[in-house]
């Protein structure tokens, strides 16, 4: 199975920090597999990261303080695909259909300030969402979407604790923890009669 992991680029802790959580949940949400946080160790990301798995199930594979660059080189000598999202690249309408015809794992670079010219030029495409700025967050999205052609909004995690059911108002939630809890509880309780 392709895998897809995002590298994190040039966070800066206080600036970053909600924008480089949402960049780490939307990788969670939207079907990567694998977050990587270049350069720096942030042990407040890695908590938002763990605090939604531990009620929302799901266990992405996190790395940090790697070098970015080492990163990359590696992950092309390995045969892997790298994309850097880059308003000054090419429509993602052009390439999407060849990336993901390649069928090979794919790390998909976002950057938070400027991004050096290493990353376009070693990138194996470089893809604008769009030639407008906007955000990390919104072009990580819409890639995923796009790679994933709308399947990774029906993702279930398998080890989730909390369900939600579709409501046409308020919030529905199953508890499956308290649930599989009572189970248990009954179980026990049988085996002392
Ligand atoms: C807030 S932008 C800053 C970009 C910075 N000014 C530069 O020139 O590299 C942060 C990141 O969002 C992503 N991004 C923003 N707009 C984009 C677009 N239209 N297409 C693809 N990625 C985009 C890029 O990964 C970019 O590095």
């Amino acid at each position: 199975m392709t895998k897809i992991y995002v590298l994190r680029y040039g966070h800066r802790p206080e600036r970053d920090k909600r924008i480089t959580s949402h960049v780490a949940l939307v990788a969670r949400a939207f079907g990567a597999h694998g977050f990587i946080l270049g350069d720096i160790v942030d042990e407040k990301i890695m908590e938002t990261i763990r605090k939604v798995e531990d009620r929302w199930g799901g266990k992405l594979h996190v790395e940090m303080g790697v070098d970015s660059r080492k990163y990359v080189l590696n992950w092309k000598k390995k045969g892997g695909v790298v994309v850097h999202l880059t308003m000054y690249g090419l429509h993602i309408d052009d390439v999407i259909d060849e990336i993901r015809s390649l069928e090979k794992d794919i790390l998909v670079v976002v950057g938070a300030e400027k991004v050096p010219p290493f990353f376009y030029e070693h990138a194996d495409y470089n893809v604008a969402i769009g030639h407008q700025p906007h955000s990390e967050v919104a072009a990580l999205a819409i890639f995923l979407d796009r790679y994933y052609q709308g399947k990774e909004l029906y993702l279930s995690f398998p080890n989730a604790k909390l369900i939600i059911v579709p409501s046409p108002r308020g919030k529905k939630v199953i508890t499956v923890a308290k649930k599989e809890e009572k189970r248990e509880k009954s179980r026990e309780e049988t085996k002392t009669k």
